[in-house]
């Protein structure tokens, strides 16, 4: 075990995002844009993919470095044969003082109704699930892949039943797409579920190089909190756990909490503590990186637990990401046009949220 490891920035490294699959079963057009993510592209060939060992030893390194919080991710991170296997083995995982790590996933809630159970007994404790709309007509056209709202909301029941709340669920706002969606979400996860529903409002990133992101298409949470305040009035929270990505707000009539997640207008990378580990091994520090940091040729040859450990210590201390601020100062950058020289970022799918 290491004392405090600090970045560039004197941000510590406390959350783990793994990505399981770089596959989706949806075409979100945000995310996986059906023209680019179509019969002809070239997902990651299963030899690539790290092993679930492979995993789980390198997320024992990243909690000895201080990481207290795991969440899977994808792609869709249910589609990853035998996922429940990968669970039990990271919640054996303990921090160098003998607790558990927060375990948690972030899904599209279309398998969930079948596996909410298993997950919860394989040691997962929440989830999180994403839903852009309550109608159906809309909800279809966002996922692109004609999936039902009734689906998911099945699966964030079961969740919920199974043990796996409370629930987050994200809904990627964007203007004139969804955002006539807004009160009807709000209206109905206030009073459903008891409480036990987190509804958080994400504004469109221009995350990857294949969605086509223009500033006009998103809409400044300020703006979400307005609608929803006009028609429940909400107070706003204190943050609960540092480097936290949502502003959170509750219902002033007690009937639970909100939260928005602003990283275009209003940017928290000063106290980002989050890693992503990618599907086939490469660290990545930021979600907006082009490139990320190569951890499996450690995995796969001689190297000891020491070396990896200090090789990931090495890479945190050398970070100064943090392009939502610097996105702010000087507007989005490296969007793999034809006249940009910046490297193409990673895709959102590639990486996890
Ligand atoms: P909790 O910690 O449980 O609240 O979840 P979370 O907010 O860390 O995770 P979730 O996967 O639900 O992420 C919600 C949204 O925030 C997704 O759209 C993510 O892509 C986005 N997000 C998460 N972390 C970051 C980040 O470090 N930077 C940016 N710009 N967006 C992020
Ligand atoms: N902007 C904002 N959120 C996005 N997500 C995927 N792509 C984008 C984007 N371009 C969201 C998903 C999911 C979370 C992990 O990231 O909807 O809730
Ligand atoms: Fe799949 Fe999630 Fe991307 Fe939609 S946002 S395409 S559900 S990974
Ligand atoms: Fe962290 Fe990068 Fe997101 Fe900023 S943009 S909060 S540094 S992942």
């Amino acid at each position: 075990a290491t004392g405090m490891l600090l970045d560039r920035l004197g941000r510590p490294l406390t959350d783990l995002r793994i990505s399981v699959t770089d596959r989706c079963n949806f075409r979100c057009s945000y995310c996986m844009p059906k023209d680019v993510f179509d019969k002809d592209y070239k997902y990651l060939p299963h030899s690539a993919l790290l092993s679930f060992e492979e995993i789980t030893r390198l997320a024992r390194l990243f909690a000895s470095h201080g990481v207290r919080k795991l969440r899977l991710t994808g792609g869709e991170p249910l589609l990853r044969k035998n996922i429940e296997g990968l669970i039990e083995q990271l919640a054996a995982i303990r921090t160098p003082t003998g607790e558990p790590l927060a375990l948690t996933l972030t899904t599209n809630g279309s398998l969930l109704a079948r596996k909410a159970a298993q997950l919860h007994a394989a040691g997962l404790q929440r989830v999180t699930v994403s839903l852009d709309s309550l109608d159906d007509a809309v909800f279809r056209q966002m996922n692109d892949v004609d999936f039902p709202v009734a689906d998911v909301l099945a699966g964030i029941d079961a969740a919920l039943a199974a043990g796996l709340g409370p629930v987050k669920v994200n809904m990627v706002v964007k203007r004139g797409t969804n955002e006539q969606e807004i009160l009807p979400m709000a209206r109905y996860f206030r009073t459903h579920h008891g409480g036990k529903v987190i509804l958080r409002f994400i504004e469109y990133m221009d995350v990857g190089a294949t969605n086509g992101w223009r500033m006009d298409e998103v809409l400044p949470s300020a703006d979400v909190i307005t609608r929803i305040h006009s028609e429940f009035p909400l107070v706003p929270m204190g943050a609960t756990t540092p480097g936290e990505t949502a502003r959170r707000w509750a219902y002033a009539d007690g009937s639970g909490e909100i939260g928005v997640i602003s990283s275009v207008t209003q940017a928290f990378c000063h106290d980002c503590s989050r890693a992503r580990l990618s599907t086939e091994g490469k660290l990545y520090l930021c979600l907006f990186a082009s490139a990320g940091h190569d951890l499996r040729p450690l995995l796969r040859g001689s190297a000891s637990d020491e070396d990896i450990a200090s090789a990931i210590g090495h890479i945190w201390q050398g970070r100064a990401d943090r392009y939502s601020e610097l996105r702010a100062l000087h507007g989005p950058e490296g969007d793999g046009g034809a006249h940009d020289k910046a490297p193409r970022r990673v895709e959102m799918s590639y990486i996890g949220g």
